[in-house]
């Protein structure tokens, strides 16, 4: 696993840990990452059940297991929380997804009592006792109900599947520490134009999410899939290109 401190101060942190060059070809790489405040910390999108024991061991290198309050899904997909019954039986945490998946999580081991359903309009979440990191809505870019998550310290904005890239496993292993971050943009846009256009149905929650981010101080957009967006003019040319691409029921 490759891991990456993508921001640090005396209480605050937010980690990347993904790009496990070992997984098995039909495993579709996942990014996985963790917020710290002073003693509480939140995952972001756990991930697979096949990537439970090396996620865990790496988060556990960063953080201590009883410190984890909150597991945030993004949406219900495997690849982002089909693990998310291991990571319960191993913390003590709630976990934060959108009204909708709520009965369909139940399958992946959650209950009423240890779930943090959020309304369509997102919302404002104290994960400690000064801090709060926003709740944005995303919803149908993919899932109808996708949440993203923006860390006002930081300035962080994690997507989940908005600005997912497949990248092919033999890119990653060609280097001795993969790529953590988009050097090329133009290079990385391969990599990410099938998945937008085929799995988000149309341009206008996309019009709706461009408005809503824009408003934002974004220094970094950390996706799901594939590479990280550091910089403002970096987070701007993707932001220009999603806003330019047509999607799913526009794409033909
Ligand atoms: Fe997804
Ligand atoms: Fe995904």
């Amino acid at each position: 696993m490759t891991s990456e401190i993508l921001y640090e101060s005396p209480n605050h942190k937010f980690i990347y840990i993904g790009k496990d060059v070992d997984r098995p070809d039909y495993i579709i790489d996942t990014n996985q990452y963790l917020l710290i405040h002073d003693d509480v910390a939140t995952i972001i999108d756990p991930g697979g059940i096949e990537m439970f024991s090396s996620v865990s061991s790496a988060f556990a290198g960063e953080v201590r297991m009883s410190n984890v309050k909150f597991i945030f899904s993004s949406h219900q997909d495997p690849d982002v929380v089909s693990a998310l019954a291991l990571w319960l039986s191993i913390t003590d945490s709630k976990i934060i997804i959108d009204r909708i998946w709520s009965s369909f999580i139940s399958h992946y081991g959650a209950k009423p009592n240890n779930m943090i359903m959020v309304e369509d309009g997102g919302m404002k979440f104290n994960m400690a006792k000064d801090y709060a990191f926003d709740i944005i809505p995303a919803h149908y870019l993919h899932s109808p109900g996708q949440l993203n998550l923006y860390d006002p310290i930081s300035k962080i904005l994690f997507t989940g599947d908005i600005g997912a890239a497949l990248i092919p496993k033999e890119d990653l292993k060609s280097k001795r520490r993969p790529n953590v971050f988009v050097k090329d943009f133009d290079n990385h846009i391969k990599y990410m134009e099938f998945f937008h256009k085929r799995f988000m149905p149309s341009n206008e929650p996309k019009k709706i999410w461009i408005d809503r981010v824009s408003k934002l101080d974004v220094e970094m957009i950390v996706p799901q899939h594939g590479l990280i967006f550091k910089g403002k003019d970096m987070v701007n040319r993707f932001l220009n290109w999603f806003d330019s691409l047509n999607l799913g029921i526009y794409s033909k």
